[in-house]
């Protein structure tokens, strides 16, 4: 069976979280796309060579989670080289026997528009920059101003900015807690596998 979920939105609104308990839920393989462009982020040097060369070593790092990575990846996913060099890996996950749920910015719109379920995770700033800085410390004004300018880049590139599909389900996690988001998006799932 081929089945694609698509989950996109902001950082911290909860799309991991989400993503992978529903893999887990439907026995689907999972992948997390911010990572691909974290690990290009750090690699440092030409970020389209470090694109085109990613291994496994550089998806294993234990520095891709860090705020800094986050605005690596950033700056390097706008530029459309380093975008266009990891489409086929995400679009083969997509397209893989067994079903997938894949994670990121631009799933639904740009490397699976035929995904069979196609959800949109956000979640107020404030509330993200909150769940951010419980997870990473710091100060937390720092952790706003860091969301905002994540988004503020993620949303306005000219490549595969970050936006809702049409045909996006929206989840609002900012008054949900992990339980029923999860259960939120399990329910679009299995409705879509039921044919409804
Ligand atoms: O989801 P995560 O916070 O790990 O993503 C890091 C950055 O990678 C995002 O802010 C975004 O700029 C970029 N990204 C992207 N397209 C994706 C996934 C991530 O542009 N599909």
């Amino acid at each position: 069976m081929i089945f694609t979920v698509a989950i996109d939105g902001p950082a911290a609104a909860g799309k991991g979280t989400i993503s992978r308990a529903v893999a887990q839920h439907f026995g689907f393989r999972h992948l997390d796309t911010g990572l691909l462009y974290r690990a290009v982020g750090v690699k440092g040097g030409d970020p389209v060579a470090a694109a085109r060369d990613l291994g496994p070593a550089d998806l294993a790092r234990d520095d891709l989670r860090t705020l800094e990575a986050g605005q690596a990846a950033s700056r390097v996913a706008a530029l459309p080289e380093v975008r266009a060099a990891l489409v086929e890996f995400q679009r083969r996950f997509a397209r893989s026997e067994g079903g997938a749920v894949l994670d990121g910015r631009d799933i639904g719109t740009v490397i699976c528009p035929e995904a069979e379920v196609k959800l949109y995770v956000t979640a107020t700033p404030e509330v993200r920059a909150h769940r951010r800085w419980l997870e990473l410390g710091g100060d937390e004004a720092r952790v706003l101003a860091e969301v905002k300018e994540r988004d503020a880049r993620d949303m306005g590139r000219q490549d595969a900015p970050l936006k809702p599909a049409e045909d996006a389900v929206l989840i609002d996690t900012s008054d949900l807690d992990i339980d029923a988001a999860v259960a939120a998006a399990v329910t679009v799932v299995k409705a879509r596998l039921a044919g409804t």
